[in-house]
Parts: structure tokens; sequence; C-alpha cells
């Protein structure tokens, strides 16, 4: 096999309680990505469709991710690599962890899978951080593993998965404008109020057991962030009435899907999902902001093979 086509999944990081550690993957919106073995060595960013992105592969974060890879590996051959871009980068869905993601994967199975799936993510943080300027792998994670994962630690990477429940959907509403993650981490307080620390680790403890139990209630109870999104909101127009109306529609819960301005929530059942959707739609359409609205289940497999 010389070439190979990939898709490569948009994902939602932190999940209100867990920020950095926690994230789930989304199956109705990602990226395509063409990547192919080439005479020529090195890594070659040949096409990118849809956005102005760099092409010098030390400079694009799928290259810098697969020249990570490629870097490890003693080969005679080199790659090509086409991006058809879906997302939009600064969207908040995991634009960049799809891009450093999609590269790795496609390498390693035109290698014949030398590298296990900790391993890519290892590599695919180093195109992460071209992005965001810091490794951070909670949406790698996602997009690698499918469902939703724990970044337990990052030194050394350790990713626990977690059961999705069978019944589970988000909606995302994502405002096309762009907030840099580089620009929505630096805002955020360098030290956090214990009780507030206390609150938060108490969510997120009780949000991991209820994705075990499929406890939809505790999901509910537990989709609180108190020390990242009072900062992070003040970016997202019309946050809080977002909030407010999916909520009033049912969702279990709703927060700022990884840096913003991408919203997302967590419904229980599809019916429940597409009201909130119209809620979102409700909010915003007033607004004079364009956006697009993402119902999706959550994507049990992650980045795969499609052609
Ligand atoms: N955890 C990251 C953040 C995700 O919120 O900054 C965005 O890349």
């Amino acid at each position: 096999m010389n070439e190979i086509k990939i898709f490569s999944p948009a994902t939602v990081a932190n999940v209100a309680c867990g920020f950095d550690v926690l994230g789930f993957c989304l199956d109705s919106v990602g990226d395509e990505m063409v990547i192919r073995k080439t005479d020529k060595k090195g890594i070659h960013i040949t096409k990118i469709e849809n956005f102005n992105l760099p092409f010098e592969a030390e400079l694009n974060v799928a290259g810098v991710s697969a020249l990570a890879m490629y870097n490890a590996i003693d080969v005679d051959f080199g790659f090509e690599i086409e991006i058809y871009k879906n997302i939009k980068p600064g969207s908040g869905i995991g634009s960049s962890a799809a891009s450093a993601v999609g590269s790795v994967f496609g390498m390693n199975e035109l290698l014949g899978k030398p590298f296990n799936k900790t391993q890519l993510t290892e590599f695919a943080i180093k195109g992460e951080a071209l992005a965001s300027k810091c490794e951070h792998a909670d949406n790698l994670a996602p997009a690698l593993f499918g469902g939703f994962t724990l970044v337990k630690s990052i030194s050394p990477l350790q990713i626990l998965e977690i059961p999705s429940p069978n019944d589970l959907y988000a909606t995302i509403i994502h405002p096309q404008i762009e907030i840099k993650t580089s620009e929505s981490r630096a805002i955020l307080p360098k030290v956090v109020a214990l009780s507030k620390a206390i609150e938060q680790w108490a969510n997120l403890g009780s949000l991991v057991h209820a994705l075990h139990t499929s406890n939809y209630e505790l999901i509910s109870n537990s989709l609180n962030d108190v020390i990242v999104e009072p900062y992070r909101s003040q970016l997202i127009p019309y946050f809080n009435d977002v909030k407010k109306a999916v909520l009033k529609a049912g969702a279990l819960g709703c927060g700022i899907s990884g840096s913003g301005p991408s919203i997302f929530s967590l419904n229980k059942g599809l019916e429940t999902a597409n009201k909130v959707k119209d809620a979102m739609q409700n909010v915003y359409s007033k607004t004079g902001i364009t956006f697009d609205i993402h119902v999706s289940k959550i994507n049990t497999q992650g980045v795969k093979i499609i052609d």
C-alpha cells in the first residue's frame, strides 16, 4: 500500500470540568487527508484545501507531527500529505489535533503499524504544541482512540479510555469567530482557590463515574466548570444566553468546547440533541454572527481509513 485516505475527526476537549485532561470524539465533522509514500525523502505537504495554512512541514501542525514520526524511523523514502481541511482553525473543536493526528495515523498505516496509539499521540503532541504553544493531549487522545479519553499524565504519556453511554449525543455550535488557543490560555489564572479546585475535581471524578455507569443524571450534575469558564466565557458572544436556552431545551449540560468559541452540550437521545440544536439556532440567528451547528453521536472509533 502506497497511499491512504483518512478521516480525522473533530473533538471536544475539557468537557466542562476536565480542563486539559478530558475529551471526546465527534463523527459528524472532521478533516480528510491523503498520505502517500514518495521516493523523495522527507515530509512534503502538497495540497491544502479550504484554508490558508503553511505548506512548509516545519510550520504546519500536520507537518510537525509527521516530522516527529519521520525522525524516529529509518526509511529510504518520504511522505506526501494532502489536507482537505473541514475544521476551521481556531474553532474550539480540535482543528489542530485533527491535522496532527491525521498525518501520523496515515503514515503509521503505510508503514505497517509499527507504533501504538499512545506512541502516535506522542508524535502528534509536537504538532499540537505548534498551534497552542504548550503540550496537551485532550483533543489528540479522543481523535486517535475515539470515545471519551482521560489524559492521566503527559510525561510519561498515559491515556485512559472511558466508556461512552449509548444514548449520548453532542450538539455543538460554532460561531464563526476565531479564538486562538494560545490567547485563551493566556487569560487563565496561574493559581486557583482550593475551594474551587475541590469542586472541580469532585465534578470530574463524578463525571468519569457517570460515564462508566451510564448515569445520565449524574452526567448532568457533573458538567460544571467553576475554574476556566468564568474567564473564557467572556470571549464568546452570547455564551450565557446559549447556555440558558440549551439547558431549558433539556440538555444534560453545556460548556465551552476546548478553548472556544464553540459551545458544546451533551444530551440524552437524538431527539433532545435536535431540540438543543434549535435552541442554539434561535439564540444565534438573532446576533448577526454566522455559525454552524453539529449534532453528533459520540464517535467511538476515532481517526479511520476511508479509501
Ligand atoms: N485543553 C485545551 C485548552 C484544549 O482548553 O486550552 C484546546 O486546545
